[in-house]
């Protein structure tokens, strides 16, 4: 059954300038199937190589269930933390068989052929047990590995990048085929990807992370829908962010940027300070003329380009008194340089800190 990882303070750099964790901490509860998300660079896997024990903090602390990994004067060794661990790679032994892969990290005594068998069936390989890894396909490759990883009986089970080299529908059908064989598992997951898609579609939690901070820890939907910085709102897809500055705050916050006025929902910020409105395309509803009643969270603007995109007409759009843009997404096509009202539901816009602060 899997066990909580708990992360307290944790603090990396590499020389003077690289910072790869900036004093992140969160508690991923037994059992949960966790994403890390993060831009290219944002100090992902070195977060991984510190929970697998292959990179030291330089402080903080790391847990899993009552048994502390790395603390002040502690740094237990790899073998010794209970953790699958697979790689981007794959990094199979390029010597030993399938079979062999499997049982190799299980106790000694249990390393036979037969003793593979349950991994190989619940990963769907039993046919390829006796090949090397050279006759092997990458999803192939992939499977073996997760096998591999999960024969030790891991408390944890790090994934780093692992659906990277494969193409798309292979990688959707194995990213939901695994998240079901790990929840039937009970194995705590962390599953790092740069892919919101992947992140976003089969985890029960989402970390985001970026210039080596935790930004924000939630469910995917919450996460999608209340992004706690302009960062995060653009990592997790087409995001509307209009800069101005906040006039008033009660319970709704106000925004304003040339004539435009957004009240959504934002949470320590103070009248005067600069601010981001924030909406998801989707979320927005458009209009040939003014809407009548609405006085706020309505402006106009003028279309620059419309496209169809996956579901829908995708329109760009200039904001009439302003030099800023927003993408709206409409069930028609626009002309372009048409005029129209955009429509933006009190719930669905965010007010955000400025980037600078966040
Ligand atoms: N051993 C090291 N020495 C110095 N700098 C390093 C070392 N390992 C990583 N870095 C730097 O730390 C930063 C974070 O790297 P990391 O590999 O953790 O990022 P990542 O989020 O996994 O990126 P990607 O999505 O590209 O895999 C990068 O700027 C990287 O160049
Ligand atoms: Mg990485």
């Amino acid at each position: 059954m899997g066990e909580t990882l708990r992360v307290e303070g944790l603090q990396k750099r590499f020389g003077r300038s690289v910072v790869v964790a900036e004093d992140v901490s969160f508690e991923i509860p037994g059992g949960t199937y966790c994403a890390l998300l993060g831009p290219s660079g944002s100090g992902k896997t070195s977060l991984f190589n510190m929970i697998a024990g292959l990179l030291r903090p330089d402080s903080g602390r790391i847990w899993l269930g009552d048994q502390l990994f790395d603390g002040p004067g502690r740094h237990l060794a790899v073998e010794r933390r209970r953790i699958g661990l697979v790689f981007q790679d794959y990094a199979l032994w390029p010597h030993m068989r399938v079979w062999q892969q499997v049982t190799f990290g299980m106790r000694p005594g249990r390393r036979r052929p037969k003793d593979a068998g349950r991994w190989l069936e619940l990963l769907r390989i039993e046919h390829l047990a006796q090949r090397y890894p050279h006759e092997l396909s990458g999803g192939q490759k992939q499977r073996v590995a997760i096998a591999r990883a999960l024969a030790t009986e891991p408390s944890l089970l790090l994934l780093d990048e692992p659906f990277s080299n494969l193409d798309a529908p292979l990688r959707e059908t194995l990213r939901d085929e695994l998240s079901g064989l790990y929840r039937s598992l009970g194995v705590t997951v962390v599953h790092v990807t740069h892919d919101r898609q992947e992140a976003m579609g089969t985890a029960d939690r989402v970390l985001i992370f970026a210039g080596g901070r935790l930004r924000q820890d939630g469910t995917p939907e919450h996460v999608y829908r209340a992004p706690a910085d302009p960062v995060v709102a653009s990592l997790l897809g087409a995001a509307n962010l209009i800069t101005g500055r906040l006039e008033g705050a009660r319970g709704a916050e106000m925004l304003v940027s040339g004539s435009v006025r957004l009240a959504g929902t934002g949470k320590g910020l103070c009248a005067g300070m600069p601010a981001v409105a924030f909406f998801r395309p989707e979320t927005a509803r458009l209009h040939p003329g003014r809407p009548s009643g609405s006085l706020i969270n309505v402006f106009s603007a003028r279309v620059r380009r419309s496209g169809w995109h996956d579901q829908g007409w995708r329109h760009r759009l200039r904001l009439a008194d302003s030099p800023q843009e927003v993408v709206v997404v409409g069930r028609e096509r626009l002309v372009d340089d048409a005029s129209v009202w955009v429509e933006v539901p009190v719930d669905a816009c965010r007010i955000l800190p400025p980037e600078e602060t966040a």
